[in-house]
């Protein structure tokens, strides 16, 4: 059976389901959240401890300033009333991506990470403004900086993954097949998984189904 130690997730669909409701978009990005809050309580009952989530990528500045606004204002409110208890359950939070939003949402993202700073139970990497081929493009530039030689090992330390184990597993929501620059270093060897549901109706037995598959699938990372 394949240990799980990271699951990486898309998480995709959020305004198609709010036009499906005869609600906005926005709707179902609030929707959207409730499912993030089930993931990540099945994902500690699994005792996986790493959870890497696809929140803000570089590309979704493209969209209405009023949705993005409300991104960010959801997650504000997310961070202000769920960190405590987060933390209590000792989790740990690490943002990944680029922090250029806010003062006050920076802030609020640097303190965050350091009162969790220590927690050991599960890491959930929040990916925002984040974009895999920028990430490469800076470790290259920082290796290189380095003097250090140009080899797999080197390199994943610029990496912002880095000290975390590559994805077991990718899934990705919405019925879309693609990997929108995420994690393409990280994600070589995993196993992905198109989930036709849309994010904010993916529930815990969907995950849970996934992992099963997932466990037991032969992974032969080019062996036979
Ligand atoms: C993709 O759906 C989703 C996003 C760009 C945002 C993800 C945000 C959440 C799940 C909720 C907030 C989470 C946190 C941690 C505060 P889409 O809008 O691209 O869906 P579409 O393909 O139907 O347009």
């Amino acid at each position: 059976m394949n240990p799980i130690r990271h699951v990486a997730i898309i998480m995709d669909g959020n305004g198609r389901w709010g036009l499906k409701q005869n609600k906005s978009r926005n709707f179902g990005h609030k929707a959207g959240l409730k499912t993030v809050e089930k993931i990540i309580k099945e994902t500690i009952r699994n005792k996986i401890r790493f959870l890497t989530l696809y929140a803000f990528s570089t590309e979704n500045w493209k969209r209405p300033k009023k949705e993005i606004n409300f991104l960010f204002n959801l997650l504000e409110n997310f961070l202000i009333n769920r960190l405590d208890e987060l933390h209590k359950q000792n989790i740990k939070l690490k943002i990944i991506g680029i922090k250029n939003f806010s003062t006050k949402l920076n802030n609020l993202l640097n303190d965050s990470e350091k009162k969790t700073a220590r927690n050991d139970k599960l890491q959930i990497n929040l990916a925002l403004n984040y974009g895999s081929k920028s990430e490469l493009i800076n470790a290259f530039k920082n290796l290189h900086k380095s003097k250090d030689k140009l080899n797999e090992k080197n390199l994943i330390k610029y990496l912002q993954t880095n000290n975390i184990p590559d994805p077991d597993l990718l899934i990705r929501t919405g019925n879309t097949k693609r990997l929108s620059n995420f994690l393409l270093w990280q994600l070589a060897y995993s196993e992905i998984f198109f989930e036709k549901k849309l994010w904010p109706e993916f529930n815990e037995k969907d995950y849970s189904k996934i992992i099963r598959n997932y466990k037991s699938i032969k992974r032969n990372f080019g062996n036979i």
